[in-house]
């Protein structure tokens, strides 16, 4: 069996895979994600988005790599969150359909980050208007969406994107899915707090202390989190950014996050946490 194999097994959230049975319906999202893998201005914004932050502030990955992650990690969430039963208010409280649930999740977390091209600070608010110019440029050429749909689609793709960063409260809980899968980006070392290449503080050593991160369907909640770690420095990752960002996303009832420590010495800290 081959490593990817391994991986699906034991963990089928790691990659969305258009042709798997999913628990909400798909053909739209994957028409959508279709077109956006081979849209070129997309797919420059992915790398250019990088520039500020890795070139010229030290920072780790916010780019192409990152996008995938996230985007894979939200559509895996979303999928464990409609298997669990939860309902989702973004696209119905607009008169949209279940199908664009995911289509929504799907762009927020395709185009989050653009706003990194003109500033590392408060990107989110940047992401706005170049989102807003390329929602506007798509949406029209999918014949499920007339004028009316672009609009609302439009609407709720932005608040997703706003709300990925932990300032404003997502209302939507599409942009509490978005919210969270941005923090589930930190796996060997990909933490989404930005520090400094090389260095050893506190973020540095914690973020590298993060070995894998699995979404299971939980007992007694949808969705579970597993986090094997390292040493107990993974904890202070936990709850600075994954647990910062699970806070007011609406989905605090929904997702159960476990700390696994899978050092096997004397000093093991952490064993098995919830946290
Ligand atoms: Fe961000
Ligand atoms: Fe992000």
């Amino acid at each position: 069996m081959s490593e990817h194999e391994t991986e699906q097994s034991d963990d089928e959230s790691r990659t969305y895979d258009p042709d798997a049975d999913h628990a909400f319906p798909d053909e739209r999202l994957n028409e959508v994600l279709e077109f956006v893998q081979n849209d070129p201005e997309i797919q420059t914004y992915l790398d250019a988005q990088n520039v500020n932050p890795v070139v010229r502030k030290g920072y780790n990955d916010h780019g192409r790599k990152h996008i995938s992650i996230v985007r894979n990690r939200a559509l895996g969430l979303y999928d464990l969150l409609k298997k669990g039963g939860v309902e989702f208010n973004g696209a119905s409280e607009q008169g949209l359909d279940e199908a664009d649930e995911s289509v929504i999740v799907a762009l927020a977390a395709t185009i989050h980050d653009i706003g990194h091209v003109v500033h590392r600070d408060e990107h989110a608010y940047w992401s706005i208007p170049l989102a807003a110019d390329i929602l506007d440029r798509i949406l029209p050429q999918f014949d499920f969406y007339g004028t009316e749909e672009t609009v609302r689609v439009k609407g709720e793709v932005l608040h997703a994107i706003l709300c990925h960063h932990t300032e404003e409260d997502p209302l939507t809980t599409e942009a509490g899915v978005v919210r969270v899968a941005d923090a589930l980006d930190m796996e060997k070392g990909r933490s989404r707090m930005p520090y400094e290449k090389g260095g050893r503080g506190i973020d540095t050593v914690s973020s590298q202390a993060i070995q894998r991160v699995s979404l299971r369907q939980g007992d007694t909640v949808p969705v579970l989190v597993e986090i094997e770690m390292l040493n107990a420095a993974g904890v202070y990752q936990i709850d600075n950014l994954l647990k910062a960002k699970l806070r007011d996303s609406g989905l605090e009832d929904d997702i159960r996050i476990v700390a696994v420590n899978i050092r096997d010495d004397d000093n093991n800290l952490v064993e098995r946490v919830e946290l």
